[in-house]
């Protein structure tokens, strides 16, 4: 039985297991760090990249209806024009006037105007003011003496070619969506797609966070997991129930607690000007409920933005139909769009988490063990491959020979011979590695390998014939 792990400090237990093991490092760690930059280590990136693989499988390549994009990160600025993001796409930033933190408003702890708080000033002395109109304190030392709200962008800006002019301006973008929109009629047309179809894509994104907390939940580049989904307008109410129902379902099958997950539909003054209908899916963090994805219906205000600031039509042509407005043939319409929109990265954060277990000491294991219970499609090593002894030449040969094998049959697969068998399982384990094989005097007279489940511990002899298959069919099939 696993012991209950304290709310408090799971993060921090994560985050030190995370670069104990090599899952994430802070950035440029050697100059100081670099805030909100993160990098992914050994594990990390394989973590990530099956988070995102298995996304992409599950949208694309099992799919008719939708393709992928790779677009460029740096867009035409005129596309963050027309998609309201250069106007719009802001914070409301406030400085404290006793701390000089900024933190954003919105999230900032709330209190009735009015309310006598104390707190400490710039000097450390107790003081005691009254919290004002706007109903909040500071987020760091709860002052109630705050500067005016400004709007912050996100974005970040540079230049492109040698002149940092006005002219020259352009943004990395902040979020993968707008390179479907403006690509829309070129996939379209270039694949002859139909509606419905979605355009899905994977890939880095960027925004001046003014607030970053949480490790990797929200930083300043991250990645993201964004499909767009065009529907004939009156079937978008179906196909948002639709997505909202599969991508609930996509973190419950890579093994994630139900009992942490949940759909929120958005409140109506928290929808977004353009978006008919949103619902997030939420994991349960250690700070509380916190969102994973968004499943929105944007309607065709994106498609209707660009084709009015690009003056290019972007609507679909069907020519077996009669407008039901005109009765006149063909009929022409912008499609509507679902999105939903995830976070890989704070995807990873949620299946490190889920996966985090401390087991007490038990007769069989005295000093009790960390494991990731990742589930194998995510798990970075599928299997570890161990000469049960080190100096025995005879074992460490036919170990590497197998697990040359896993290579072979593209298994991410991990030789280890340091140290004791009880560390390399207790290494395994915080590596989320479903199943250790141990090669050992057996091996060589009969041709079998124990098999070690990192779950139960539970251990069995198996074939070495059948080694691979065993374990393909265990990652691919569970
Ligand atoms: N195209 C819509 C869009 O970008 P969003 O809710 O702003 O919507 C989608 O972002 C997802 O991207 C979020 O649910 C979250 O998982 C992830 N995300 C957004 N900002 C992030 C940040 N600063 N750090 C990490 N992930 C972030």
């Amino acid at each position: 039985m696993s012991q209950e792990v304290s709310v408090d400090d799971r993060m921090n237990k994560l985050v030190s297991l995370c670069k104990r093991r090599g899952f994430v490092f802070q950035s440029s760690e050697i100059y100081g760090g670099l805030k909100s930059c993160y990098d992914y280590g050994p594990l990390g990136v394989e973590l990530k990249r099956n988070v995102t693989d298995n996304w992409w499988r599950s949208m694309v390549h099992e799919r008719e209806d939708v393709v992928g994009l790779d677009a460029s990160i740096i867009m035409h600025p005129d596309v963050w024009k027309a998609s309201g993001h250069l106007d719009g796409f802001s914070d409301p930033l406030v400085e404290c006037m006793d701390c000089h933190v900024r933190f954003r408003a919105d999230k900032a702890p709330r209190m009735e105007p009015g309310t006598e708080v104390t707190f400490r000033d710039a000097k450390k002395k107790k003081v005691t003011a009254p919290v004002l109109d706007r109903g909040y304190v500071c987020s760091d030392c709860g002052s109630p003496r705050l500067s005016e709200e400004r709007a912050f962008n996100l974005m970040f800006s540079t230049h492109l070619g040698p002149v940092a002019s006005e002219e020259n301006t352009v943004y990395l973008r902040p979020e993968t969506a707008q390179a479907m929109f403006v690509n829309f009629l070129n996939v379209q047309q270039s694949y002859r797609l139909k509606i419905p179809f979605g355009i899905a894509q994977v890939g880095k994104s960027f925004r001046n966070e003014i607030t970053v907390r949480h490790f990797i939940f929200r930083s300043c580049e991250f990645e993201q997991m964004e499909m767009e989904f065009f529907v004939e307008p009156g079937s978008d109410d179906e196909w948002f129930e639709y997505w909202k129902k599969a991508r609930l379902q996509w973190y419950v099958d890579l093994g994630i607690d139900p009992s942490n997950l949940r759909l929120r539909p958005h409140e109506k003054d928290e929808l977004a000007h353009y978006a008919k209908g949103c619902s997030d899916v939420e994991y349960r963090f250690p700070w509380g409920w916190d969102e994973l994805e968004g499943i929105a219906n944007r309607t065709d205000y994106d498609l209707r933005k660009h084709q009015e600031a690009s003056g290019k039509k972007l609507e679909i042509i069907d020519p077996n139909r009669e407008d039901p407005n005109t009765g006149k043939r063909p009929f022409r319409y912008l499609p509507y769009v679902i999105e939903p929109a995830a976070g890989a990265t704070r995807a990873v954060l949620a299946f490190l988490l889920d996966a985090y277990d401390e087991e007490p000491p038990s007769e069989t294991r005295k000093d009790g063990r960390v494991v990731l219970r990742l589930h194998p499609r995510v798990a970075p090593i599928k299997a570890a491959v161990l000469p049960l002894i080190k100096k025995d030449e005879n074992l460490t040969a036919r170990a590497r020979a197998i697990v040359k094998e896993f290579w072979g049959h593209g298994i991410n697969s991990f030789y280890d011979e340091k140290d004791s068998i009880g560390r390399r399982y207790a290494r395994q384990d915080e590596a989320g590695t479903p199943f250790c094989l141990t090669v050992d005097g057996q091996t060589l007279e009969e041709e079998t390998v124990t098999i070690r489940y990192r779950d139960d511990m539970r251990q069995e002899r198996i074939e070495v014939s059948q080694a691979v298959d065993i374990v393909r069919k265990k990652v691919m099939e569970s």
